[in-house]
């Protein structure tokens, strides 16, 4: 997840790369790894903290001047040492680092394979070092070689490569960032400008379809079929405090911004337009298709994903149920032997989501995890699990992990019916990063929250699919606003809550697709009429603008994933509502990300 290199530094390249690497510590990673060319190639990797790579590393010196680093964040392959980057060709002449995800390495693998390649890791980077040395068996210079690999790659990427012997640094991209730092004496490369911010401030921005080298002698931009580019070289003013958030002012904001890609990421190789399929693999299939009922154990945000989980898997025909899981511990519902427990979990770690997990496992229940970190406590111990793909999420409020929950639920659901999907959902499902895009920029949450800000408590209501948005809604506020918020189903507000409305509480109202909208609409005048402020949520399918005091639009899509679009809209009110009374978000008081005890 974060790339590193240098050219020119001499015998401190090692120390150079070390350091960028604890640059891009921020960024979240599970194993990291050098290569340093000289005469000769060197690649030390290790699964876990930077630290356990420089212990291997202590006392040795890797020669040469030109190298590159990476900090890994799995998505295909357990964090292991042999997952872990640079990988290598069969020669260890050619080491590969790489971000992103290669979309077409299952046949370019099968291709190699069938020419004698072998293969150590599991990764779909490691084709691209074999790739670069087939070719230069058959004659090529390095730069032919690598231009034609990066050639041969579909999906996202951010490579370098090093060859032994040679000292050039290759570099390309597409869809994911990678940078230029140019100093006097030496180049940089890096995913981010704070990888090497602390030996150079000038920079120079790769674009998609751009190659870089970088060499003893300097460096070069060319398109990927050599012509030659001019580029500017800019100087960055940033703190590196700030920088660690790409120009964000918190992670929490960076994140919510990352949800289209984290979205892409998701629905990448599993969704397929033409035939109207969505493919998760073998084991999932099984597992969903065969089970007779559905429990969903989860906890915070992910509980919300889990509820609106349920609901869905119920308008499939499957009785399924969300419980917050310490209680299902306490109290374990009852199955039987079609039964399938689903873990929703972010981290895969929180402890009282595992001890319901391993609860059902005890009782001989099978388990599913959907999570977002590989080689997770919860992906390991369950009998299947489903990468949600979204990123590293350092913000301790969950954002971009609630949205690709939402969508990976969706895709088990299309999986429930066969794989097969409507045209049009799957049309919606591929159209919804971009709808977020819409919502991020033309949100008016900033201006909702300044009017609200002095509130004394907000509710949040929502019906059916909405319900859940609701709940988030309000936790997000609580979490990181320290305001009292509370989230309710649209039709309990009258039971109860409504005698906490006042002039100075406004009620978000969730009001999306059509089933049971006209309802809300209804407890929406309710709460008109005693003065209460209203924000309607809403994608224009009711009147409800009518009674609201603000509106946040998101666009229409499927009612099964407008509030995907809803729940953005309420994460920025909440940021900004927290921003503006001057809160820590990234890291609210008394919270954590993930919590490791019952
Ligand atoms: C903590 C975090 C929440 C999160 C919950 C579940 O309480 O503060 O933001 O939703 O854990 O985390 P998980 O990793 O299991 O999704």
């Amino acid at each position: 997840c974060g790339i590193i290199g240098a050219v020119g530094r001499g015998d401190e390249t090692l120390d150079v790369l070390l350091d960028g690497l604890s640059n891009l510590e921020y960024r979240g990673y599970d194993s990291a790894g050098v290569a340093v060319s000289g005469g000769e190639l060197s690649v030390a990797k290790r699964s876990g903290e930077l630290e356990v790579l420089e212990d291997a590393l202590a006392g040795k010196s890797l020669p040469g001047s030109v190298g590159i680093g990476h900090t890994r964040w799995s998505t295909h392959g357990p964090p292991t040492d042999e997952n872990a980057h640079p990988h290598m060709d069969c020669t260890d002449t050619v080491a590969v680092v790489h971000n992103g995800i290669i979309e077409n390495y299952q046949s370019i693998k099968e291709e190699l394979a069938a020419a004698g390649h072998e293969f150590e890791s599991e990764t779909d980077t490691e084709i691209v070092p074999h790739l670069i040395e087939a070719q230069r068996a058959d004659g090529a210079s390095f730069e032919e070689a690598f231009r034609h690999a990066v050639g041969r790659l579909e999906g996202s990427y951010a490579i370098a490569a090093v060859l032994e012997g040679s000292d050039t640094v290759y570099a390309a991209r597409n869809d994911s960032p990678l940078v230029l730092g140019v100093a006097d004496d030496a180049t940089y490369l890096g995913s981010d400008v704070p990888a090497f911010l602390e030996f150079t401030d000038r920079v120079v921005y790769l674009e998609d379809g751009e190659v870089a080298e970088l060499s003893l002698d300097g460096w070069d931009v060319t398109t990927l079929a050599g012509e030659s580019v001019e580029k500017d070289v800019r100087t960055v003013d940033w703190e590196s405090e700030e920088t660690g958030k790409s120009g964000y002012d918190h992670y929490m904001l960076k994140e919510i911004h990352e949800q289209p890609r984290a979205l892409r990421q998701c629905l990448q190789e599993r969704v397929d337009e033409l035939s109207g399929t969505v493919d998760l693999g073998d084991d999932i299939a099984d597992a969903v298709q065969n089970a007779e009922s559905i429990q969903l154990v989860a906890c915070g945000t992910s509980y919300h994903a889990a509820l609106y989980a349920a609901e869905l898997f119920r308008s499939q025909g499957v009785p399924a149920q969300a419980f917050v899981a310490s209680e299902y511990v306490t109290s374990p519902p009852p199955h039987d032997d079609d039964t399938l427990v689903v873990g929703v979990t972010q981290s895969g770690e929180t402890a009282d989501t595992l001890s319901a997990l391993r609860d059902a496992q005890r009782r001989g229940v099978d388990t599913l995890a959907v999570t977002n970190v590989v080689g997770s406590t919860a992906a390991r111990e369950c009998d299947g699990v489903l990468y949600i793909r979204s990123g590293p999420e350092i913000g301790v409020a969950a954002t971009k992990t609630f949205s690709a929950q939402v969508l990976a639920v969706n895709m088990v659901a299309a999986v429930m019916g066969n794989g097969s999907a409507s045209h049009e959902f799957v049309s919606a499902l591929r159209d919804l990063p971009g709808q977020v895009q819409t919502v991020l920029d033309e949100t008016n949450a900033r201006e909702v929250a300044e009017r609200f800000v002095d509130s004394d408590a907000y509710f949040f209501i929502g019906r059916g699919y909405d319900y859940p948005v609701a709940m988030e809604g309000a936790l997000k506020m609580k979490e990181i606003s320290y305001k009292h918020a509370e989230g309710f189903p649209a039709g309990e507000l009258k039971h109860g809550p409504l005698a906490l409305v006042t002039a100075n509480t406004p009620v978000f109202a969730v009001v999306t697709g059509e089933t049971g909208s006209e309802k809300t609409v209804g407890n929406v005048k309710e709460v008109e009429a005693r003065d209460a402020p209203v924000v309607a949520v809403t994608d224009g399918r009711t009147d409800v603008e009518r009674y609201a005091d603000e509106v946040l639009e998101v666009p229409e899509t499927d009612p099964r994933l407008a509030p995907v679009l809803a729940n953005v809209q309420l994460q920025l009110v909440s940021y900004h509502v927290a921003k503006q009374l001057g809160r820590n978000i990234d890291k609210p008081r008394n919270l954590a990300k993930s919590v490791t005890v019952e």
